[in-house]
Formats: C-alpha cells, structure tokens, sequence
C-alpha cells in the first residue's frame, strides 16, 4: 500500500488520517470482539495501530479519550453475567525460536539457582487455539462455569459450558480439593467445524472464519440449547483456585484431571530437561495437520509444582510457562482468476481466485489482494504461483509471486476501470488507494451490499432474514432501499407469494413478519451505522448518537451540514494539499485587492502579504496551488464562499469523529436520493430510541479521569463506562491534563506519573463518594 510516512504528514492530513484509523480500528474490535469475526489478520491489525500511536505520537494534539493511544481494549456490552475468578486466568509468554526457548529455560535455572547438572523437567503439551474456560467444582459439583474475559472476570456460561461432552457436572473418582477451578481450552474439531460451515452456507445462515471463532460464537449464545448443537470439546490443562494441593508436578495434575473425568490432550508429554523440548516441537509440527483440530503452537510447563510457585509471575504471565509458536503456515499454489467485488460503499476489492490448496489442514481457495496497488507492487499476474500464508488467522495473504514458475504467456493485471457490475466507470479520488464504482444508486452490487449492511447483527440485526432471503427478495424487485422491508412485512399479496411459491409455512411467515416488526422501535446508534454512510462505523454511530442524543438532531444536523458540503476545491485544499483549517480559515478572512499590489515581488513575499500569519511551510504548499495574483484571489474565494458550514465543524469536532467522517455525513444528506430513502425509512419505525447523552453538571462532567491498579469495587468497563455516562473523560495515560486517577491496589508508574503531575489521586471509594454512589 502507497502510504505515507508519518513523517512527512500535514496536520491536517494526519488529523483526517488519524480519524480514519480510529474508526477502523474501532470496527476490527468489535468485529473481533463482539461478533467473533475478525476481518484482518492479527499482524494487520497491529500494522494500523501501530500508525495510529506514530500519528498520535508525532501530533499530541490530536490526541482525545477516543483515540487508539487512550482506548483500552473493547468495550465489549455482554448479555452474560459477570464472573470474578478465584484466581486470575493468565496468558502466556511467546517463543519464537529455539534461541528464545534456550532462553527461557536459562532465566528459570537463574531464577532457581539451579546448576547446569541438575535435572529440570517440564511438560511439553499441544497449545489448542480455541478458548479458553474456567470450571468451578464444589464438593465434585459442577456449580459454575466462565470464559475467560479480561482475565480477572469472565462471562457466566454454566449452561453452555455444561452440554460439551468433555465436561463432567460432577467430578469422578475421588481425592479432588473440596474447591477447584479447573481450566482448559474450548474448540471445535476441524471437520465438524466444515461440517457447520457448509450446512449454514447451505441454509443463507451465519459462517464463521475459523475454528476458534466458531467457538467462541457458539459458546456465547444466549440459549444454551444451540450451544449444544454445536460439535464443541474441551481439553482440561490447569487450575485455577484450589482449597487444597493436589499434585506435585503438572504432570501429575493432568493424571489427576483425567482420572476426575476430563480429558487431558493425548499429545502432551514430559521430558526430563530442556533437550527433549525441540524434537516434541518438530514431532507435533509436523503433525499438525492431521491432528483434527487447530494447534498454533507447543506450551513448556516447569513439572515441579513447588518450583512454578517458586518462580511466580512477571505481570501477567508465569515465569514457568512459554508457548513455543509455530511460524505461520505457507503454500504454493496457482491464481487462477482475480475477482472483482464490489462493496457497499462501491469500493472495488480484488480477490485471488487460487487452485485450490491445502495450508495448515485448510483448504484455502480465496485470498484477499487488497487494492490495486498492492496487485502492482507484487506484480501478481493471472496464472503466477504464488506463495500463500496463513498465519493462523482468518484472510489467507499473498506474500508474493515464484516467479521461476511464472508463464511465459502471464500478462501484467490491468485493473479493470468500469466496475464489473453495473459498467459504471471505476475512478480514484485524491490519494486514495481504492478505486470506487461511481455508479451509486444504479449500482445493483452496491444496493445489496447495503442492504446487507443494513440487516446485519450490528445494525437492524433482522431475525429471520439472512443474506440468502434478502438476495432472493432483492431479486425478485421487492427490496430496493430499507423501507421496503418493513413494507413487506404488511404486504399480504407479496406474503401469499411467499406461501404459494416459496413453500414458507404459516410459522416461517409469522416468524418473518415478528423479526421485522420487532426492529421498528430501534435504538439511535444502530439506526445511524444502518444507513450505512462511508466512513461511519459503530463506533462513530455511537458517538454521534450519544453528542446529538435524539434522531431529531442528528437528521436535522446531517442536512444542516449537507447545505455546506465543501466543493471539491475546498476539499482538494483542505485534504489533498494538507492546508490545516487554520491556514483556511486565513484564507476566508484575507480579502486580496483585484490587483496585485506587488507585482515585482517573489510568489513567497505576495503569499505573505496577503495571508499575514501563514507560516513558511504552509505558504510553500499554497504556492504550488497558488502562482500568481489571480491564483491567490480565487483561493480567498474559495475559502469564503465554498467552505464547509458550521454544522460541518460541529461534526468533525466531535472527539473521534473528526472532519473526514463528518464530510462524508454532509455528502450523504446532500444526496436527495439518500434523503427520500431516509424519510421512508424513518416513516416505517415506531420509535427511534434517544441515546444516554453524557451528563453536562455532575461533579465530574468535564473531567479527565484514569483508572489504574487492580480496582475491587468495579471492573475497568464498568467504572470507565460510568465516568463517560457522567461526562468526564476516561484517558489511559497519566499527563498534566489528568484531574484523578482512581488508584486501586497494586498501581505502579501511573501512580508515580500522577505524583509527578500533581494529579489528585482517589481511591475507588473516595472515587464513589465523588460521583456520590
Ligand atoms: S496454560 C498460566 N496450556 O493459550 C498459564 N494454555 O496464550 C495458563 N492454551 O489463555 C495457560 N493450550 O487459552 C495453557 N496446554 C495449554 C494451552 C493453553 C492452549 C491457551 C490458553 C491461554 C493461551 C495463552
């Protein structure tokens, strides 16, 4: 991709940049989080964030609580009760290389003291890549069962943990501590998983990406009984809270938990010294693929239990423990085609069609190229081999091309400049790295799409209507824009059809017509992520929702705004030629005269003089717009007459938003299509549901607060979640800017940053009485 460095960015451009990363990363968290489909890979997750801090990093000011630098993890809303671990559920530290296992094993016989002669065992057990859980047994009982969630509190799901088979409700055998949490990995066997896949692909239902996602999806379902449906397992490995010992070794703990009735993974084994660790890694590597289910790595566990106690913790992870990953999988194979997809949004993805290929156990037959640029920089070519990796996420990636195999007939990809659905032409706009079909609203891909988009889980989420029905619908000319869903749910003769010639049973078309009916009362940020506007994700929906508080305002801002879209002039100064808002807002100001009043002056000296207080580097870039007299007239002029409105501003000021959202919000409602669409939409719902808005006079409104430490009284979603309800700004760093820190037990360099700032620091009870609960 042709980005540019951090280095050389404008303000303005990286405020719009950084604008932009914020919202996608916002929308990878959720996807990851919420809905257990991750779009990207993990390695190109951290890619985005990664320029996200170097923005941040490089223009502080641009810095807000909703920027990637202050947000802490997903602010995942969970349907399932709260469970606090006995003991916290760890994670582990990463190996990559037999050096790093040497090591490992060096800073634990330091750490002992343990000569080189003296014996250190470990376990050598497969690393699942599922989930994991934490099983409470009381007296042998069963009493309670959680994910794992932030480590200190998981989910409750007693239920859906109890119909996997691997899971005793009451413990076997005897001698088991009166207490137990015993832990594991929940997954799914790979071709149950295939199984699931195909049979929902069949049905127009809900796929997954993977193994792990497939878990973690099935093991938060609301009703157990689908849970129970799904083909999940479970491999019990370690402990949590125990009223008594147990063991002496982890080897012996995994013989205890299988004699109690779990099972232990038949993979796992114990080696008498750090030696035998590389031949179990090559051995489980080597048979990774026909093991039935996925691995991503060996874990070494220290098998002397008095020695792990010995060797503690470093933060979050045991100094016992390493997972030793396996490096992500590769395979050569033919692209047979690139197709062309067109999104919601007409955005023109390439995806390569490939000979189909075993990678890792999976039968790889798609993998993403990105955009256009990215064809090209490879140089990819129909009918090249290439080499495909799959690191254990979800989108197989292109590495590159062995060009020893290239055929000689292999031709340079032209990327097609009509989109390949409606013939519209296909254009780039600025910098821009995705060509966009400018069909719009004559495009049928992208009216699927966004129709798609508009049913989808995290905007209407409509029972009952799948992607399978709605393509079937639209097909058929009955769905064109939103409202015509709920006009079908009170079309009869279209219903009867649907009896007659569809075979739909008199439940299926009540169950229809309640799934639709029970979405017209909705709540405000899902109507907002609904309408499916460029650059607006969830979480941008949520703020605007919660700054505009009721359906009334945000519409009536949209079209506010809409009067005072920006030219194109306007837009290629403000965001093509990195011209801050503050050199603009000179421009609208300076009134040059009709003739220059210097005409022997350099270009440099007339910018100056007719936009005093334009700096050096700002007047260079107006130069290269600007060459002369009249150039700098019509510059004026367009900052006066064609700059955005003052709704435009409030928009883009809004923290985390910012002004390349708010832009496209005005180009939407400046679209009188868009604007019909919506009044139909609107017509059709009974109730738009107002957004809680931040409290603007409690005694914290207006504050910058962070919470750090292991808080007691309430979890960090909970307290931050509270905070923002109550108008303050929950940040994650300590700076001058801070007004508390709430400290719980344990708090370390925040507490001393806060020290050194001056920074009033509460504990969690006096941070109660604060906000007076
Ligand atoms: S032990 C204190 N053993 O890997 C250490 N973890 O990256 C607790 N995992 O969260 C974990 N197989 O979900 C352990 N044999 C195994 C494992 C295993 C898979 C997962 C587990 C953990 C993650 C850490």
């Amino acid at each position: 991709m042709s980005e540019t460095p951090v280095e050389s960015l404008s303000v303005a451009d990286a405020e719009a940049e950084l604008s932009r990363l914020t919202a996608e990363l916002a929308r990878h968290d959720a996807l990851y989080h919420g809905d257990d489909a991750p779009e990207i890979s993990d390695a190109d997750y951290d890619a985005l964030k990664h320029r996200a801090l170097a923005i941040e990093d490089r223009f502080p000011d641009l810095t807000s609580a909703a920027t990637p630098s202050q947000v802490v993890g997903s602010p995942v809303s969970s349907q399932f009760a709260e469970v606090r671990h006995g003991v916290p559920m760890l994670s582990l530290d990463n190996a990559f290389s037999d050096a790093e296992v040497a090591d490992f094993e060096a800073r634990i016989r330091r750490f002992l003291k343990l000569p080189a002669d003296e014996p250190l065992a470990f376990t050598a057990e497969p690393k699942i890549d599922g989930l994991s859980a934490s099983l409470r047994y009381v007296d042998g009982v069963l009493i309670q069962g959680a994910t794992r969630g932030d480590g200190k509190t998981g989910e409750d799901v007693t239920a859906n943990l109890k119909t996997i088979v691997d899971i005793p409700h009451r413990l076997s055998g005897s001698g088991w501590p009166k207490v137990i949490e015993v832990r594991g990995e929940v997954y799914a066997p790979n071709d149950a998983f295939d199984a699931f896949n195909a049979a929902a692909e069949a049905a127009g239902t809900r796929t997954y990406a993977n193994p792990r996602n497939f878990s973690a999806g099935s093991l938060r379902q609301k009703d157990p009984t689908i849970t129970a449906q799904r083909p999940l397992r479970f491999f019990a490995y370690a402990w949590g809270e125990v009223s008594e010992p147990f063991a002496d070794t982890q080897w012996g703990a995994l013989e205890a938990l299988k004699a109690w009735g779990f099972t232990t993974n038949p993979r796992s084994t114990r080696v008498e010294n750090a030696e035998g660790l590389e031949a179990i890694y090559n051995g489980l590597q080597t048979d990774r693929a026909g093991l039935g289910y996925d691995i991503d790595g060996v874990v070494y566990k220290v098998d002397r239990l008095d020695w792990q106690a010995r060797l503690g913790f470093v933060s979050r992870t045991p100094r016992w423990a390493i997972a030793h990953k396996f490096p992500a999988q590769q395979a050569q194979t033919v692209l047979e085609g690139i197709d062309i997809q067109v999104g919601r949004t007409g955005s023109l993805t390439p995806v390569a069609r490939l000979h189909p290929v075993t990678v890792g156990g999976v039968v790889v037959r798609n993998a993403t190229l990105h955009n256009e640029d990215e064809i090209a920089r490879k140089d990819v070519r129909i009918g090249d081999t290439v080499i495909l990796q799959r690191a254990g996420d979800v989108i197989p990636q292109i590495l590159g091309v062995v060009l020893e195999k290239r055929p000689a007939s292999a031709a340079p990809y032209v990327f097609p400049t009509h989109c390949p659905i409606c013939g519209s032409e296909a254009v780039r706009e600025g910098d821009e790295v995705r060509r966009r079909c400018t069909g719009g609203l004559i495009c049928n891909a992208q009216l699927v799409e966004r129709l798609k988009h508009f049913v989808g889980r995290r905007a209407f989420d409509i029972e009952g209507l799948g992607e399978k029905q709605l393509v079937a619908f639209h097909e058929r000319g009955w769905l064109n824009e939103p409202a015509d869903i709920f006009r079908l749910a009170r079309d009869a003769e279209k219903l009867d059809q649907l009896r007659a010639e569809d075979g739909y049973g008199e439940t299926s078309v009540r169950n229809l017509i309640a799934g639709i009916d029970n979405r017209r009362t909705i709540a405000l940020d899902r109507l907002i992520f609904g309408l499916g506007i460029r650059e607006i994700g969830e979480q941008t929906s949520l703020l605007l929702s919660r700054h505009f508080g009721s359906w009334s305002a945000f519409y009536e801002a949209g079209k506010a705004a809409a009067g005072g879209v920006p030219s194109p002039d306007w837009t290629r100064l403000a965001e093509g030629h990195g011209v801050s808002p503050r050199t603009l807002s000179v421009l609208a100001a300076a009134e040059p005269t009709a003739d220059d009043p210097w005409p022997d002056a350099p270009l440099d000296q007339k910018l100056a003089f007719a936009f005093p207080g334009v700096a050096a580097p700002a007047r260079r870039a107006l130069a290269e717009i600007a060459p002369d007299w009249a150039a700098i007239r019509r510059l004026s002029e367009i900052a006066r007459v064609e700059g955005p409105s003052a709704t435009l501003g409030e928009i883009g000021g809004i923290a985390g938003v910012g002004p390349v959202a708010a832009r496209a919000i005005a180009e939407f409602f400046h679209e009188p299509h868009n604007r019909a669409v919506v009044d139909a939409l609107v017509a059709e719902l009974t109730t738009i549901e107002d957004a809680e808005r931040p409290q603007a006079n409690s005694p914290v409104s207006g504050k910058t607060v962070v919470f750090t430490g292991a808080l007691e009284r309430f979890t960090r979603d909970e307290a931050k979640a509270r905070a923002e309800s109550l108008g303050a700004k929950v940040s994650g760093s300590v700076s001058k800017k801070t007004d508390y820190l709430v400290a719980g037990p344990g708090a370390g360099s925040k507490l001393a940053d806060a020290q050194k700032h001056g920074v009033t620091v509460l504990s969690e009870d006096d941070w109660l009485a604060l906000i007076g609960n």
